[in-house]
């Protein structure tokens, strides 16, 4: 395992909320190697004292037992104030971290990713098996994605390249792939044949504030949809890999983001809306809109389809918004109805179908519905109801940031939950098809209440959303 972790952008919102109290933890668990250090980047000016000052500050009592995990935490950190568009001062200043093969974490906009590479790489922190990671955004668009990758090629090569998404962090999102390919019983029916449809929503009550600008240029169209979404679509949809190697799963995403059907003008009108939070209530408080001279969404719902044959003529629907009434990432599989229908109570037409339901945020969570008859019934005849499977993991483990898990890996070399160049592209590809069509079509981008689950025109896109209260709309 690597020892060296050199985080750019150290001083940033993603540092201070998820990677350092990550290492606390990590820490206090005793996963990481016993030389372990942190070198620390960033624009504002602190020496080491006053970086660990600023730091604790930020990180105090985040748990209340880490007091000494943090104290150990900051003994290992460096801090150096560095222009980070300026290759040859990061040269000059790092060189000496070169003694031990070095994880170089960028957590910066993306302009600054080309002359970080050329400051490493002249510093010597790029050579084998020196590796670097990279947070998103990962371009705006596929032209600019590509040129992303061809940069960070020129300074290594893509086994030694790590591009996060945080959502393959997420214990439970690992867990999709361990109940598709640890179970007879679900991959069997893992098609077209019994799956009428799949659902991927993801629900936040939060808004954009903070990062107005950011968000004016990306929408959720690239914020949210072009990684986390499009990448729980191909972990739902991928072939089962012949191994969970990196590049056997990673190929099989990929092949799934490549038979994505890229949007139409004419399929834009029918498969897709966007939506702007204006003014109204969430969690009891009231908020202020997002208004921006910008015609950017905050809320997406599309109608995507897999072009192979496992899934031809399946649509995923994918909804995600700022400002909902509550924070939920779900995943529902709906199975087709039976082939003949029995019984009189309910009729065909008010059956459930199966589903299976996989909470992922805020709790942990998944059910699979089945129809059953467990009351004897008194007027004679079967009555059906939908019975509600329940898989509870006890104990429950312990929850972790998805930075912890992403981190380790990184430190280990391991890729599999990291993002392939070739992935990104093909997502974008998609991506790009999406906002083709949205100005072909001239798609409006509709203000809903902030509260509300999003514009009038998409509940067609939400028929099974739970929320964070437990009920079904
Ligand atoms: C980030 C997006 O990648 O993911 C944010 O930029 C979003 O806009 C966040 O809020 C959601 O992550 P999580 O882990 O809170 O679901």
């Amino acid at each position: 395992m690597h020892d060296t972790l050199l985080l750019f952008g150290a001083t940033g919102d993603l540092a201070s909320r998820y990677l350092f109290p990550s290492l606390v933890h990590l820490l206090r668990d005793r996963l990481l190697p016993e030389g372990f250090r942190v070198v620390a980047v960033g624009r504002t000016p602190h020496d080491d004292d006053g970086f660990r000052g600023w730091l604790r500050e930020r990180l105090h009592d985040e748990d209340g037992r880490n007091h000494d995990a943090l104290e150990d935490l900051l003994s290992r950190v460096r801090y150096h104030a560095l222009d980070l568009q300026d290759a040859d001062a990061i040269a000059a200043e790092l060189s000496r971290y070169g003694d031990r093969p070095t994880v170089s974490y960028l957590s910066t906009p993306p302009n600054l990713f080309a002359p970080a590479c050329r400051g490493l790489k002249a510093a010597g922190l790029l050579e084998d098996p020196s590796r670097l990671v990279l947070e998103k955004p990962l371009g705006h668009d596929l032209a600019s994605a590509r040129e992303i990758n061809a940069t960070l090629r020129e300074s290594l090569d893509e086994s030694r390249i790590f591009r996060i998404d945080h959502y393959l962090g997420k214990a439970p999102v690992q867990n999709l792939l361990a109940l598709r390919f640890g179970n007879t019983l679900l991959e069997a029916v893992w098609e077209r044949r019994w799956i009428e449809s799949v659902d991927i929503v993801v629900a936040e009550t939060a808004g954009v504030d903070g990062r107005e600008g950011y968000y004016a240029d990306y929408g959720a169209l690239r914020d949210m949809v072009q990684n986390h979404m499009l990448q729980l679509l191909a972990l739902i949809a991928m072939e089962p890999p012949a191994s969970l190697d990196a590049d056997s799963v990673r190929d099989e995403k990929r092949k799934v983001l490549r038979a994505l059907r890229p949007m139409t003008a004419a399929d834009a009108v029918r498969d897709s809306v966007r939506g702007r939070y204006g003014d109204g209530v969430v969690d009891g408080h009231a908020v202020r809109g997002f208004r921006h001279e910008r015609e950017v969404e905050t809320f997406v719902a599309l109608r995507a389809y897999i072009d192979n044959w496992r899934w031809a003529g399946v649509p995923f629907r994918l909804v995600t918004g700022k400002r909902m009434p509550a924070r939920a990432t779900e995943i529902v599989v709906s199975f087709r109805p039976v082939s003949h229908w029995l019984y009189e109570r309910p009729s065909r037409e008010r059956a459930q179908p199966n589903r299976l339901h996989v909470c992922l945020q805020p709790e942990e969570a998944i059910d699979l519905t089945l129809m059953g008859s467990l009351a004897a019934p008194e007027w004679g005849a079967t009555e059906l109801q939908p019975l509600t499977l329940d898989l509870e993991m006890s104990p429950a483990p312990k929850r972790r940031i998805a930075y912890e898990r992403l981190l380790i890996d990184a430190l280990k070399g391991d890729q599999t939950l990291f993002v392939r160049d070739d992935e990104v592209e093909a997502a974008w590809q998609w991506i790009d098809s999406v906002s083709a069509a949205w100005q072909a079509a001239g798609t409006p981008v509709e203000e809903y209440p902030a509260g509300s689950w999003g514009p009038a025109s998409a509940a067609p896109f939400l028929p099974t959303v739970t929320g964070a209260n437990g009920k079904r709309r």
